[in-house]
């Protein structure tokens, strides 16, 4: 449509910039935030912003896949969500399984490898198992990782991991000279996973909310208003495109 009143007015359409394939983040983690803003705003209870902030998350899966990044991992329940109203805590718990339930197929079809980062202990058996369903269905794919970093919390994530360390020590199957950033790094819950290369978070917010606080030492930081439910393939675009802009120095020159 649009195309097509440019050719009438005798121009070329505008090109929107697109990211260089070649230079796609490997991994971008995302904090989904602002569903609760979004449906307030449309005087909407806040679980409808959840329930539509899972159509924002097929989006960007398939954007995530079809530019070429490797790994997405999208920051859904923190340790801290659980103070929450019980009514919006359950829903959150069974949107794993709603969106699973529609998506898997569509996941598998396209290689995606479904992973999961968070303390299983604490969520209920149907988010588990769905879950758990997904990982084995897509535990072979070899495409785009999508991790979901559920009940996670970045620092209790890296007391579990030093208290593992420390019984190593005290049993003598490791020296304290032995832990180094590779073995730490090795003793998180994202432990095959690379650090992030880019973060977004949604809603205007400017924290990280106990997201991982290690991995993130270097990452490159995106934030924009737009709150989740209303992410899209174009906003996805804009942040990639602004990484691709930025100089990564890991201290060096
Ligand atoms: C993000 O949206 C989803 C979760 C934290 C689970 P919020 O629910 O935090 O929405 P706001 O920040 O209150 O708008
Ligand atoms: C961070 O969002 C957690 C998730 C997106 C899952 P919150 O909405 O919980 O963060 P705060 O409370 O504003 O820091
Ligand atoms: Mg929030």
């Amino acid at each position: 449509m649009i195309s097509r009143l440019w050719a009438k007015l005798g121009k070329s359409s505008p090109k929107a910039e697109m990211p260089q394939l070649d230079k796609v983040p490997d991994h971008v983690a995302i904090i989904m935030d602002g569903n609760g803003r979004w449906a307030k705003d449309r005087g909407l209870p806040r679980i409808a912003g959840h329930h539509t902030g899972m159509k924002a998350v097929k989006r960007v899966v398939r954007e995530a896949d079809r530019l070429g990044v490797k790994y997405l991992t999208l920051y859904a329940f923190s340790t801290e969500n659980w103070k929450r109203p019980k009514d919006e805590v359950d829903f959150l718990m069974r949107l794993p399984q709603q969106f699973l339930e529609i998506e898997l197929e569509e996941l598998i079809e396209n290689n995606v490898q479904v992973r999961m980062m968070g303390i299983k202990s604490d969520l209920p058996s149907y988010t588990i198992d769905a879950l758990e369903e997904a990982m084995e269905r897509t535990a072979d794919n070899t495409g785009l990782v999508l991790n979901f970093a559920l009940n996670y919390g970045s620092r209790k994530e890296m007391i579990d991991a030093i208290q593992a360390i420390a019984g190593d020590v005290a049993d003598g199957r490791l020296t304290p000279d032995q832990i180094d950033e590779q073995l730490m790094s090795e003793r998180l819950l994202s432990r095959d996973i690379p650090d992030p290369d880019l973060l977004i978070r949604t809603s205007g917010e400017l924290r990280l909310s106990n997201f991982m606080l290690w991995q993130l030492a270097y990452s490159e930081l995106w934030f924009t208003d737009v709150y989740w439910p209303e992410f899209n393939e174009a906003h996805f675009q804009e942040a990639v495109l602004q990484y691709q802009s930025r100089k990564r120095r890991f201290g060096g020159l």
